[in-house]
């Protein structure tokens, strides 16, 4: 059984999907269950994932996160996603760019996730 909004990885060739309508089955990849991706919140090392939201007016910055994550072609985030008010928001990012992502969000209640490639998935505190 899947719930909203899950995300799942697999193991073998890396696939990611995010769970968009849930159902009762397993979700099978490369002829294995996919690993359900848990949501860290607190960094313990020098680099920092936790995702950090400043509001300003009509819009929302999101970084990544209270010191600049690297972003580099070998370890780099690869999205920023929103969920508030019902909507989801998502920015796809590349290395080189900067680990950050704006949003149009007027919402209060806000969180935000991110996905690092070499430390996986983290969100707002
Ligand atoms: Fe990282």
């Amino acid at each position: 059984m899947t719930k909203l909004l899950e995300i799942y990885k697999c193991n073998v060739c890396g696939n990611i999907v995010e769970v968009i309508h849930t159902g009762v089955g397993q979700l099978v990849c490369c002829g294995q269950p996919m690993e359900l991706l848990k949501e860290k919140t607190a960094d313990v090392g020098q680099e920092k994932h936790v995702p950090v939201i400043e509001k300003t007016g009509a819009k929302i910055l999101v970084k990544v996160g209270a010191v600049p994550h690297p972003m580099e072609e070998k370890h780099y985030i690869e999205w920023v996603e929103v969920v508030a008010d019902g909507r989801s928001y998502r920015k796809f990012l590349k290395p080189g760019e900067k680990p950050e992502a704006e949003f149009e969000v007027t919402a209060q209640k806000i969180e935000a996730r991110e996905f690092c490639n070499v430390h996986g998935l983290w969100k707002s505190s």
